[in-house]
């Protein structure tokens, strides 16, 4: 008779079962059924999990002295983690395929071994000599860094016996496996099963493992939460993989705050800091450019200066076209209509492209009026000035909000060479070598750039004498196609003759 190593348990009522089931005979529930191992066959290792008996201390006596973070050499990276990694610590970094864990990895860890200190770097998903050849060519082939190419748990636990590392890698956690468990590798019973006894030889040991995790398509770690969960740390590793820079952060960390952002350039010689990531961002700016924009946006602490671009045409679709990249789609939506009914600047027969120039996203709403502005610039054909930065919240009624860290914005920008601002009304003042242009709503703020409100007033003139209420994006429609063809009705051509201005761009 096959002997039975796991059962499957209902993750709601506790029923458990010998093979899986999709509803759980006890509560009814569907799909809650989660492989584990059988308390039996846990044996020894059910002891690893409870360890010895931690009596309790006194909060003055408890000894610290271990637990000092150790630098990983590489200085993003220790921004990150608040110093570098704390012995006992389990940190867990998720990112998609092919952004540069391996390689981030690889690097701390031959600069910990550079010192002297003894490395286990777990390969599950590549051979050692794949490792080796990486290693070789990053120029760090360290003889305190050792491999193995291994996937299975407890050998993973022999290998930890054998060379009592300092710190230990597991490349990746969703490729690891214990064999008792009959589920794949990856599934919600192996990840939990295998990282909880990480964890738990982690703490008795002292050790500092760090597990590589992959992200699913939604951009969420793969496996179960509770791989989260069990975790000290965890980091996220970020980037468009068309883009060199990549994006360090962290979403969860017990030692230390979670709002710093370690900045990484890929080159050939592997992952490189990139101290002045505003000077990256604007390195390939074009001035003079309708659509353009500087915000300065925060990142965890960190001001970051991003150029935002917006592109409208006229769309051949019912229902036009909207696209974004690295700005939220959804906020890309309400600036639209907010400019559409605050501003009187309609999309409503447009295109509209947005994006974030670089590879980095800009998510926070401090950036609402910079994404705005380039509409509205991108709508009329007309630049914004070179020099100018512009942060402030957009509200549904078009009025503007404060940001955080508005003096931290501003400096970051005088530091580039813009001189001037628009910001919020109520703003603090600036920092040197930057002035503010002072607003309320969205409306003013286009009025202060100089967007000229011609069409504007054409709109309402428009609608005034009775005709189809026209919206400033057709009526510039209608000149693109006026001069192209002499198919159109004679009333859009007169309106068209009258208000379109000399340079329009379609
Ligand atoms: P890798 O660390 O293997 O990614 P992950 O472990 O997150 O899947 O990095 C893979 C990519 O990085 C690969 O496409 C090649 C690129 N790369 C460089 O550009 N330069 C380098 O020095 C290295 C080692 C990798
Ligand atoms: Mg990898």
């Amino acid at each position: 008779m096959a002997k039975v190593r796991s059962v499957f348990r209902c993750s709601e009522c506790g029923t458990a079962v010998p093979k899986w089931v999709g509803r759980c005979p006890g509560c009814e529930e569907w799909n809650t059924l989660i492989e584990e191992l059988d308390a039996e066959v846990r044996g020894p290792s059910a002891s690893l999990l409870l360890g010895p008996r931690d009596a309790p201390t006194p909060i003055s006596d408890v000894d610290v002295a271990n637990w000092q973070a150790r630098s990983t050499g590489i200085p993003e990276l220790d921004r990150v983690l608040g110093g570098g990694l704390v012995p006992g610590s389990v940190t867990l970094i998720g990112g998609e395929p092919g952004i540069g864990k391996s390689t981030l990895l690889l690097q701390a860890m031959s600069s910990i071994a550079d010192d002297g200190v003894t490395v286990l770097y777990i390969s599950a998903e590549e051979s050692k000599q794949q490792v080796r050849l990486r290693a070789e060519r990053l120029g760090t082939l360290q003889p305190t860094l050792w491999l193995a190419s291994e996937t299975s748990l407890p050998h993973i636990l022999d290998d930890i016996d054998e060379i009592t590392p300092t710190v230990v890698i597991v490349d990746s956690i969703q490729s690891v496996h214990h064999p008792d468990i009959s589920s794949a590798p990856g599934s919600v019973a192996q990840v939990r099963e295998c990282a909880a006894r990480l964890v738990a030889v982690a703490k008795s040991r002292d050790l500092a493992i760090v597990l590589v995790g992959h992200v699913t398509k939604e951009g969420g770690l793969a496996g179960p939460r509770v791989l989260e969960h069990v975790v000290d740390t965890v980091l996220a590793f970020e980037g468009d993989r068309h883009h060199a820079l990549r994006l360090l952060r962290a979403a969860k960390h017990r030692f230390g705050a979670t709002d710093q952002l370690g900045l990484f350039e890929m080159t050939e010689d592997g992952l490189i800091g990139v101290p002045d990531p505003s000077r990256l961002f604007l390195a390939d700016r074009r001035k003079g450019v309708s659509g353009s924009v500087v915000v300065p946006t925060m990142e965890g602490h960190r001001p970051l200066l991003v150029e935002l671009q917006a592109l409208v045409t006229r769309s051949p679709l019912a229902s036009p076209r909207r696209s974004s990249q690295g700005v939220d789609s959804g906020r890309l939506s309400l600036l639209l209509a907010v400019l559409s009914e605050r501003a009187g600047f309609s999309f409503a027969e447009a295109d509209v492209y947005a994006l974030a120039v670089g590879g980095v996203k800009v998510i926070e709403p401090a950036a609402d009026l910079g994404l705005a502005l380039a509409l509205a610039s991108a709508l009329a054909g007309q630049p914004l000035p070179a020099d100018l930065a512009v942060c402030g919240e957009v509200g549904l009624g078009g009025e503007l909000r404060q940001v955080s860290h508005c003096d931290r914005r501003l400096a970051e920008a005088a530091r580039l060479g813009f001189t001037r601002a628009i910001v919020p009304r109520l703003a603090p003042e600036p920092p040197d070598g930057i002035s503010t242009i002072r607003v309320g709503t969205l409306a003013e703020a286009i009025e202060a750039i100089g967007i000229r409100p011609d069409q504007r007033s054409a709109k309402q003139s428009e609608s005034q004498s009775g005709s189809r209420p026209g919206s400033r994006s057709e009526l510039r429609f209608e000149a693109r196609s006026d001069s192209r063809s002499n198919q159109r009705p004679t009333r859009d051509r007169r309106t068209s003759a009258r208000q379109a201005p000399e340079d329009e761009p379609f």
